[in-house]
């Protein structure tokens, strides 16, 4: 199976402060680095080292080059972005000294999608593939009613949740993956197996992943449901660690892995993630996560 991703791409402006910043306060940075980043190519880049074939979709813009750099180095098929005289999307994100992050995101070109554009990828994929999405690009109802008018299996990570998602049929997505902040947002209910329960009345025919930070990751559809807790690690920057769990969980479904052992594959790699600096960057080859994984693979 392929997956196209329409998905962000945005430039992360790293800064380690000593802690997340207050309202009206100014603090002086210990460091600023600048890594590629993006809900959208961290998604990519974690399939890709995984395995699987991954067309990326989206809009960069002036500054857009390390991305196609990136989809060059790691084999991810780039046909589908395109390059704008705009504003790229990037971000302010602060690292305090427990590796926690806070982000300001600007969606720049990301947002600057049009339906002949969506239109014209659509057009070469099929009810074969898989179209994965999460909610740093616009127009994500339109490319929800296409695509599921196609008959492609929609994969929807609702991150960063906010009303926009309102317009989107959720009816039509056929795996969620989300935290439970988001999983919250989605039910208005609050335990973990009170939101699952909710999204399996909501949504009968969806998976469902839901993240629990360190408490692990839960998923459930109508026959299964298992848990995974976390691999503990010493985290330097936990930026793209969701990301490198959704790419690889994902990965592991279509490789035809178990569902546990799908979720033991995106928390392996994500605990690999946490130990590097940056988005992109951080995000382990399938050869690591399984090296790692030996001691204890249940897959
Ligand atoms: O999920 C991590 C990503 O969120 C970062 O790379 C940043 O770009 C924000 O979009």
């Amino acid at each position: 199976m392929r997956v196209l991703n329409i998905g962000s791409m945005n430039l992360d402006y790293v800064y380690k402060v000593d802690h997340i910043i207050l309202p009206g306060e100014t603090q002086a940075t210990e460091s600023r680095e600048v890594f590629p980043g993006g809900k959208g190519i961290n998604q990519s880049v974690a399939l890709a080292k995984a395995g699987v074939e991954v067309y990326h979709a989206g809009l960069i813009g002036r500054g857009g080059q390390p991305f196609l750099d990136i989809c060059e180095a790691f084999g991810i098929h780039r046909d589908f972005i395109r390059q704008l005289d705009a504003p790229d999307g990037h971000t302010v994100i602060q690292i305090d000294k427990e590796a926690q992050n806070s982000i300001l995101l600007y969606g720049g070109t990301n947002r600057m999608l049009t339906e002949a554009f969506i239109d014209e990828v659509l057009s070469h994929f099929t009810s074969e593939d898989m179209l994965l999405l999460q909610n740093e690009v616009n127009l994500l109802p339109y490319i929800v009613d296409r695509a599921y008018e196609k008959g492609m299996t929609i994969a929807l990570n609702p991150s960063p949740f906010d009303q926009r998602l309102d317009a989107v049929d959720m009816t039509k997505i056929k795996l969620f993956l989300l935290n439970e902040v988001e999983g919250h947002q989605l039910t208005g209910k609050t335990e973990p197996s009170e939101i699952l329960s909710a999204l399996k009345v909501l949504y009968p025919h969806a998976k469902v992943v839901l993240t629990l930070g360190k408490d692990g990751a839960m998923y459930a559809d109508q026959n299964e449901t298992c848990f995974q807790p976390i691999f503990p690690v010493d985290a330097v920057d936990t930026t793209a660690a969701g990301d490198t769990f959704t790419g690889y969980f994902i990965a592991g479904c279509i490789q035809g892995l178990s569902k546990q052992g799908s979720l033991q594959l995106g928390a392996k790699a994500s605990s690999i993630a946490v130990t590097r600096p940056g988005a992109v960057p951080s995000i382990p080859f399938l050869h690591e996560v399984m090296e790692a994984l030996a001691p204890s693979a249940a897959v």
